[in-house]
């Protein structure tokens, strides 16, 4: 009888890698994963079993050492792999020091992950995780109001406007670097490519470790801020998101397609909040509510760099499509954005990753 097929999911220890590593193990695949220190695998393995992955697949998972910035590794990662789920990409909470900090190991690391499945022979899909980051930004004014049309896979942050942050530079270039391998580099090869742009993914942690999104949760839980500023966010729920790719890996119209992964909608910062005080009660207690004017976030960003982050997001309520996700790969969101928020800051409260 021959084995399952055995999947690599680049970056085990992410917060969208680990319950893509869960649905693909309760899928049945055999799994394999990249870790840039050994010392991550322990923190994998806890957030499994919290998931109930059962201590038999937890103990089959292969773990290869490897980091986007160097060619170390990514041979072995993709021995006898036939899927290879590219996550990992770094996904700072703070701005870099310099943009190629996260240039580099997002657009280099995916061209070292691609070159390995192209050698290897024997994987034929990488699923990238790209994002609507590579999508939504360095667009005219007229592209932000209600009224427009939503932003849909066809359209690309424009990294020549001027104003797109390092974060969205580097997965715009990291997904235009994948498909130019793609088109000059894989002609002859049996290696195929579907990309997943997903908006900001919310829903639960399995550990204390909850990544960059989740912290924009945990910072209003801590009252870090006097108030909310007008920023808008599309939503998926991390498990939706991660049941988008595992679909995008198998099935054969995913070939040579993007598709952005939103589920139910937007959220503004300040439903974000009034959702966290109707549902987590007096753990929401320092949860700030009053909304923060546009000039007052402006004029912050001259003495806080990290809030130059979010500058050219203010006011702006981006609306995103999920229609070819739905048509092409049957994929249907089953979590609110409301149930997705909730998931998030009831675990990060769980796992004490907030004080709160
Ligand atoms: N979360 C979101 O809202 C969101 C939205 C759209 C797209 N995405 C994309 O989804 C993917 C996963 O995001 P996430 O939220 O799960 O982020 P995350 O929790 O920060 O995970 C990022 C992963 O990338 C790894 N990584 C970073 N730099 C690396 C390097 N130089 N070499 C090897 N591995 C490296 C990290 O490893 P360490 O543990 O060693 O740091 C970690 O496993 C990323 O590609 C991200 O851009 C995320």
């Amino acid at each position: 009888m021959s084995e399952n097929p055995l999947v690599l999911v680049t970056g085990g220890s992410g917060f969208l890698a680990i319950w893509v590593i869960v649905q693909l193990f309760n899928q049945g695949y055999r799994v394999r994963t990249t870790v840039r220190k050994l010392t991550r695998v322990n923190d994998i393995k806890k957030c499994l079993c919290e998931a109930n992955i059962t201590e038999e697949q937890i103990s089959s998972l292969e773990v290869v050492q490897a980091d986007l910035l160097k060619d170390a590794g990514w041979a072995e990662a993709v021995k006898d792999v036939t899927y290879d789920l590219h996550l990992a990409s770094p996904f700072p909470a703070e701005l870099p020091k310099h943009e190629d900090d996260l240039i580099n190991p997002a657009r280099d690391g995916t061209i070292r992950v691609l070159r390995a499945a192209r050698n290897s022979g024997c994987v034929t899909r990488v699923v990238m995780t790209s994002s609507f980051a590579a999508v939504g930004y360095g667009h005219p004014e007229e592209r932000f109001k209600p009224d427009a049309s939503p932003f849909i896979e066809k359209d690309w942050t424009n990294i020549s406007s001027g104003n797109v942050p390092p974060y969205q530079k580097s997965k715009t270039l990291a997904e235009l670097a994948a498909w130019e391998f793609m088109e000059t580099e894989c002609m002859d090869s049996k290696l195929e490519l579907a990309v997943i742009n997903p908006v900001s993914i919310y829903g639960p942690a399995l550990g204390k470790d909850d990544g960059t999104s989740l912290r924009a949760i945990g910072e209003l839980l801590e009252g870090n801020s006097p108030g909310v500023p007008k920023l808008c966010w599309g939503i998926v729920d991390v498990r939706d998101c991660a049941d988008m790719h595992l679909r995008a890996m198998t099935n054969p119209r995913a070939k040579d397609e993007r598709f952005l992964c939103i589920g139910e909608g937007s959220l503004w910062m300040e439903e974000i909040s009034n959702i966290l005080k109707k549902s987590l009660g007096s753990k929401a207690k320092k949860v700030p509510t009053t909304v923060l004017p546009n000039f007052l976030v402006r004029g912050l960003a001259v003495f806080l760099p990290v809030a130059r982050l979010i500058l050219t997001d203010l006011g702006h309520n981006k609306r995103v499509s999920n229609t070819k996700a739905k048509e092409i790969l049957g994929w249907q969101w089953k979590y609110t954005s409301e149930q997705a928020v909730v998931a998030s800051a009831t675990s990060i409260t769980k796992f004490g990753a907030v004080k709160v």
